[in-house]
């Protein structure tokens, strides 16, 4: 049993596969989910978008990924359309089974398994493995891509909520199912119409990417910016009515996590990859590890 210093026992921690373990297996995939159940995490951590024909699909990007996808055995060259303007049966004529071996991430997913001729799984077909395989505990913590800077390449906040909390209720999976999204928008439909949905608000403070404005207005955060909250990024959430954030962890410190538990939000950060981030950010306390690789976070926990 490790050593750590914290007041979360190793066995409450959430561990969840980061697009089901894209260190190890191809992100987003039914086998890479498949061997994160086999493997025992507590969560499986994954995207979706919405296609044409109005199908949730499981996908990280807006835009269909070149090093990611092949189409009849080639790689996709170019810029590519959103999955947004495609069908269904289109989605599924192309092969994410494998990362384009010239990439600069391939070297980082050096372990990553290939799996040829896998194709973008529609979140109902996630669902029925899961009950297929009886796995009546695993969490889901699914992910809405949506982008107020590109409205164009996705359905509005308004669709993509009632259209993913009516699945997750046919499913009968409400109370295993976490929402999630940079796009705080989307987390306010679905607490006005699932209110008994768990809601995550994720964050990212960066000079490039960043979704969350300290001082002003953001186009992400409907209205919940920090600039309103004395510069806290908990106290936005928590008026924003959250109850989970997801921060970069390179944006964590330990005072953030303590003033969020103050406040009586949980702190799950992604994507911590490394042994040495797992320890340091489980030692501050946070209450779950967002993580592509999650053998190593098993280790890291013990189990
Ligand atoms: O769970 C949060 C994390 O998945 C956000 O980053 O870009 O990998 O979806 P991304
Ligand atoms: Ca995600």
């Amino acid at each position: 049993v490790p050593l750590l210093m914290t007041s979360i026992p190793a066995a409450a921690i959430d561990l969840q596969s980061h697009r089901g373990g894209r260190a190890l297996w191809p992100e987003n995939t039914l086998p890479a989910f498949e061997r994160s159940l086999d493997l025992g995490v507590d969560t499986l951590e994954l995207d979706t978008g919405v296609t044409k024909d109005g199908v949730l699909i499981i996908a990280h990007d807006r835009h269909i990924d070149a090093n990611l996808t092949r189409r009849k055995g080639q790689w996709v060259e170019g810029v590519q359309p959103t999955w947004h303007s495609l069908t269904l049966a289109e989605v599924q004529t192309l092969d994410v089974g494998r990362i384009r071996p010239d990439t600069p991430y391939a070297k980082r997913f050096a372990r990553q398994m290939p799996m040829d001729g896998t194709s973008v799984p529609t979140l109902a077909a996630l669902f029925d493995l899961v009950k297929k395989r009886g796995n009546n505990n695993i969490r889901f913590n699914i992910e809405t891509k949506i982008d107020p800077t590109n409205p164009g390449d996705s359905v509005d906040p308004e669709t993509f909520a009632t259209l993913l909390v009516g699945q997750v209720r046919e499913a009968g999976l409400a109370d295993r199912v976490t929402i999630q999204s940079f796009d705080w928008r989307t987390l306010q439909v679905v607490r006005r119409i699932a209110p008994e949905i768990a809601t995550a608000y994720l964050t990212i403070i960066d000079p490039e990417e960043s979704n969350v404005s300290m001082t002003g207005e953001s186009k992400w955060t409907a209205g919940f910016d920090p600039g309103r909250h004395g510069g806290s990024l908990p106290a936005a959430i928590k008026a924003a009515g959250g109850s989970i954030w997801s921060p970069y962890h390179l944006n964590l410190t330990p005072e953030l996590v303590k003033e969020a538990h103050g406040l009586g939000l949980k702190v799950i950060p992604w994507t911590v990859n490394d042994a040495a981030d797992m320890k340091r950010l489980i030692g501050w306390g946070v209450d779950g590890l967002i993580t592509d690789d999650p053998v190593t976070g098993r280790q890291v926990l013990g189990r």
